[in-house]
């Protein structure tokens, strides 16, 4: 579906921890039809190039980010207040594929990298989901309130200090799952693990990859990922081509 222009309204911006920023817009126009993994390239203050935040959940009028304030462009657009009017274009990249037969699926995210994954759930309500979610803190997890649990059918969150659910990594349980598809996005050293987990034990992968992107429209090559195919190594661009790749045909 092509991109349009929408102008997103911030209802409301809370922060969560140190820098994460659940941001609540609506929009007077009717959105489209978003896929899970499906990107916004958001205009931000004072700054020439778009920033791509994927789309954490949306209803016709409404649509949520989560984002992490990570430098100039994300701190402007965090510092809007409620009421702020900014402008998006939508919905950008492939999106997650739900497979069809296969209903035992498993999420795997890190951080601001849970955000793009709660659609599948939520807009596949006959999927079996068990999600793994780590943080860094309680703070952070609490971004995104109970939304995991009421769409999946189990959640376990992971904190790195503890401060919730179980110490350490969402990777370190993987182990004890048998999903027919796994849904990743978070840090590289996740995805690589996962990328392991599902070369070893046969399970079907799907990746985001969040790389830093430019025109976000395929024609700068900003953004590529090296992905291996008919053991060939090719550049794929994560805007145009992603940012969903099999797994096991992404380099890390
Ligand atoms: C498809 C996609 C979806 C994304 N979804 C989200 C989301 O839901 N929430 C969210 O918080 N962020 C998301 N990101 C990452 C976000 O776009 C970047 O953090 C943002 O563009 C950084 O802009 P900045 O001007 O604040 O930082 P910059 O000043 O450009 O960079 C600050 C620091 O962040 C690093 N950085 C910049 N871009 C990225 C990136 N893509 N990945 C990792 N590190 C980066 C830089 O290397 C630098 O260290 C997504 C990225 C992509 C490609
Ligand atoms: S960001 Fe320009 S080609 Fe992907």
């Amino acid at each position: 579906m092509k991109a349009d222009k929408y102008y997103l309204k911030i209802k409301d911006i809370t922060r969560h921890g140190k820098n994460i920023f659940r941001v609540e817009c609506e929009s007077e126009t009717v959105l489209p039809k978003i896929h899970a993994g499906q990107f916004a390239h958001i205009k931000v203050p004072n700054k020439e190039l778009r920033r791509p935040v994927c789309v954490y959940r949306n209803t016709e009028k409404t649509i949520t980010f989560i984002i992490a304030n990570v430098g100039e462009g994300t701190d402007a657009f965090t510092s809007l207040p409620k009421g702020a009017v900014f402008d998006a274009l939508l919905p950008l990249g492939n999106g997650f594929p739900i497979l069809p037969d296969k209903t035992n699926i498993a999420l795997l995210g890190g951080g601001t990298g849970c955000a793009p994954l709660i659609k599948i759930a939520e807009d596949n309500p006959s999927l079996n989901v068990t999600a793994l979610l780590g943080f860094p803190d309680k703070h952070v997890k609490d971004a995104y309130g109970d939304d995991f649990d009421k769409v999946c059918k189990r959640v376990c969150y992971c904190t790195d200090d503890g401060s919730c659910g179980y110490h350490g990594y969402p990777t370190d349980l993987l182990t004890e799952l048998a999903p027919e598809v796994l849904y990743v996005c978070g840090a590289p050293a996740m995805m690589k693990t996962a990328r392991e987990y599902c070369k070893k034990l046969g399970v079907i992968g799907f990746a985001s990859m969040e790389q830093r992107m430019g025109c976000g429209v395929g024609a700068c090559l900003v953004c590529s990922v090296r992905i291996m195919q008919d053991g060939k190594e090719k550049l794929m661009r994560a805007c145009a081509d992603g940012p969903v790749f099999p797994i096991e045909e992404i380099v890390f």
